[in-house]
């Protein structure tokens, strides 16, 4: 080879030094020597070759390990629109094989903070999501990154989701709210989603949102491995939240009211059908009844599949009432009657009367307006008229009573069926 191919040769190498790989190194300057070891440990992390875009992983058959944690700072629950949301702080935490450094060649630095959208992170998606809000599944925080390449991530976070009310026990009710989460896309064997070993939910900087109480917590990994695909599994991170209704005040506008209704019309019942106080009180409580139905009617969604048993306990309530009224009319009546009983009426109070039926009857009726009636009626003999209305108001006494016992054991039963109780 002669000297001038040689010179050639290495004015040749030369040129390719030069201009070939500026390209490459236009993207990834030199270390600056001004720059400090924590911008060289940056500049050497990110600027060359790192791309935020992939799985952070060497081999791609292994899986990215993320170990999620909530910190709940405050659960917002909307029991008309049947949505939660869930505000907290979400510490997340993986291994990326691209971010490690030896410390010693950095002045010993052995964290760094770098921005999450210059490094991979996972994406996080909630499956049950309220859709209509635009929730990204991204996240924009700073993360710190330790010299074997765990990187830690803590952003706050607010998912929205679709949570079923039930209403069976309003006001007293307690709702279960379950947040799902995982990757959309990628697989178990891709990115594993996993707890937190120690404290996988915190709550101890938890505020109670508007009306209802965090009573607990419950946290599940779903494996999802399904028929279809022996090969690979959809694994989804479940938490479930207990939420109470506050209820004092719905109980203290509903649920007692509503049992001093129930009150009043048993009392009534007690009462002489001969004043009108007894109609009075019965129609005051029959109002009261569909006062306490609009009242409810108004605060409970419309949708719900299940009903609210206190809905159910007024309802039937009313029929009571309404029944009680139609039967003090009737006795009414009879206390009016002035054409002498049928025979079978007065047999059957004879038979009453010695029968141990008689300490049943314990209404008894003051009977000054049957002296009235007779006054009324001078054309007939004194003696007759009080037993031909004596008659009737025998049986009336009868019916009443039965009428107050039908009317506690129905409200007896109501009551134990209908009635919510506070199980918490
Ligand atoms: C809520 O979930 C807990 C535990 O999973 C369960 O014990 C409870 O019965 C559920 N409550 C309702 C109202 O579904
Ligand atoms: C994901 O993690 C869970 C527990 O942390 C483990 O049981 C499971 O085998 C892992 N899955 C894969 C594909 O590595
Ligand atoms: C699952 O993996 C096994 C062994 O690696 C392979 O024989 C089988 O064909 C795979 N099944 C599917 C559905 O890919």
């Amino acid at each position: 080879m002669s000297p001038t191919m040689q010179l050639c040769g290495v004015f040749i190498s030369v040129i390719l030094a030069v201009t070939a790989p500026r390209a490459i190194i236009a993207d990834c300057p030199e270390a600056d020597p001004e720059r400090h070891q924590e911008g060289n440990l940056h500049h050497d992390l990110l600027s060359c070759g790192y791309n935020p875009d992939y799985r952070p992983v060497k081999d791609h058959n292994t899986p990215v390990t993320v170990k999620i944690r909530f910190a709940l700072k405050y659960i917002s629950f909307d029991s008309l629109e049947e949505t939660v949301t869930l505000h907290s702080w979400v510490a997340m935490s993986w291994k990326d094989e691209y971010l490690k450094w030896t410390p010693s060649d950095y002045g010993g630095i052995k964290e760094i903070q770098v921005e999450s959208h210059e490094i991979w992170t996972p994406r996080m998606a909630l499956f049950n999501a309220d859709a209509s809000l635009y929730q990204s599944d991204s996240i924009y925080t700073t993360c710190l990154v330790t010299e074997e390449g765990t990187v830690t991530c803590v952003p706050q976070m607010a998912h929205s989701g679709i949570c079923r009310t039930y209403l069976r026990s309003w006001p007293f009710d307690v709702q279960n709210c379950s947040l799902y989460f995982g990757s959309w896309m990628h697989k178990g064997e891709q990115i594993n989603f996993t707890f937190y070993k120690t404290k996988p939910v915190i709550v101890d900087d938890y505020q109670d949102g508007p009306g209802w109480k965090l009573i607990n917590t419950a946290h599940e990994r779903l494996p999802g491995a399904y028929g279809c695909c022996p090969n690979s599994t959809y694994p989804m991170l479940k938490y479930t939240f207990t939420l109470k209704r506050e209820a004092a005040g719905p109980a203290a506008i509903v649920v007692v009211p509503s049992v001093v209704i129930v009150l009043i019309t048993l009392i009534s019942l007690l009462l002489d059908i001969k004043d009108c106080t007894r109609l009075l009180l019965l129609c005051f409580s029959l109002y009261g009844h569909f006062m306490f139905l609009t009242e409810i009617g108004f605060d409970i969604p419309k949708h719900s599949s299940d009903t609210p048993i206190i809905l159910l306990f007024v309802r039937d309530s009313m029929i009571i009432n309404l029944a009680a009224i139609l039967v003090t009319l009737l006795l009414m009546s009879f206390r009016r009657k002035v054409v002498a009983a049928p025979v079978w009426i007065a047999s059957f109070n004879r038979l009453l009367q010695s029968g141990p039926a008689r300490y049943v009857v314990f209404t008894e009726f003051d009977p000054s307006e049957t002296t009235e009636v007779k006054v009324l009626t001078e054309d007939n003999t004194n003696e007759e008229k009080t037993n031909v209305n004596a008659d009737w108001i025998h049986l009336a006494n009868f019916l009443n009573s039965c009428v107050f016992i039908i009317a506690i054991i129905a409200y007896f039963v109501l009551v134990c069926t209908y009635i919510p109780r506070d199980d918490y």
